[in-house]
């Protein structure tokens, strides 16, 4: 249990520009990537649906349910963070209607986030606004938004051309009208990441948005160098525990095989009258 706590209101505030330093926020998704997760500092843990990706082993996120949500929010809450908890609402959890996305947020509050995330821009005005007036705080999600990944025939870097970049500095307006607090971009040009931090009194959090967003934020799985899949341009790996884990792992089987595991010292020695009875 951390002593320190972040709030929503402490990142609504933090800009950049003020100077204010960066924001970290990582994925994590049971008790103890939270714990790990949190002890190095991050501000934010955000129990993102690409669960379904690096944990579930989906080829997408639109396999994640709600339920699958609320059970990962609720371990990662277990590890009582330091670090504000945002849960992603997965989709189909918030498109039907506003009262969908109402009911489907409080489900993750009460698992134990306290902000939900959500993608989308001018098409989620309606939700936004529905979910903050239910008084939980919204993270909106621009740029390269998986849940789209059919829309946009893969997972395509957003906001190249000069229409789809304005279209995006307006969504990123209206999702800061709306009442978001922050908002994540990914996957878009670095000077659009950059104009859109300016334009905005929200703080942006990039994933593949060049350095000059309010904060970053990467995959636990893909920063710690043990995902499963091929990693996008912008993922930097600061370990290869991936490949930690299958030395030990290959060094138990090995040593299980040779009989070099257990050794005495990993054995309950046998009381001699027991001894005695077995015969031993
Ligand atoms: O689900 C997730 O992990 C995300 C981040 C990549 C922003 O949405």
């Amino acid at each position: 249990m951390s002593d320190r706590k972040t709030t929503v209101p402490a990142v609504r505030s933090t800009k950049r520009r003020n100077g204010a330093a960066p924001m970290v926020m990582i994925t994590a998704y049971d008790e103890p990537s939270a714990r790990f997760v949190d002890a190095s500092g991050a501000d934010m843990i955000l129990v993102g649906d690409s669960v379904g990706n690096v944990v579930l082993g989906f080829p997408d996120t639109l396999h994640v349910t709600l339920e699958m949500m609320e059970h990962h929010v609720s371990a990662v809450a277990r590890a009582h963070p330091g670090a504000l908890i945002i849960g992603d609402l997965p989709w189909m959890s918030y498109h039907v209607s506003p009262q969908q996305a109402v009911e489907s947020s409080a489900r993750l509050i009460r698992a134990g986030a306290q902000a939900v995330k959500l993608e989308g821009g001018q098409n989620r005005v309606d939700v936004i606004e529905a979910i903050v007036n239910a008084e939980i705080p919204v993270m909106g999600h621009l740029g390269l938004t998986p849940q789209s990944v059919n829309t946009m025939g893969g997972y395509r870097v957003q906001g190249k051309s000069i229409e789809a970049a304005d279209l995006l500095r307006q969504a990123a307006r209206v999702v800061e009208d709306a009442g978001c607090f922050a908002v994540v971009l990914e996957g878009v040009p670095d000077d659009l990441g950059a104009t859109v931090t300016d334009e905005r009194s929200i703080p942006t959090i990039g994933i593949g948005a060049g350095p000059n967003t309010d904060g970053q934020v990467l995959v636990f799985h893909d920063l710690l160098g043990m995902g499963n899949r091929q990693t996008a341009k912008f993922v930097r790996e600061y370990g290869q525990i991936g490949t930690a884990i299958t030395e030990a792992l290959t060094h138990f089987s090995d040593d299980v095989r040779s009989g070099a595991f257990p050794a005495s010292a990993e054995t309950y020695g046998t009381p001699d009258e027991l001894k005695d009875h077995l015969g031993s």
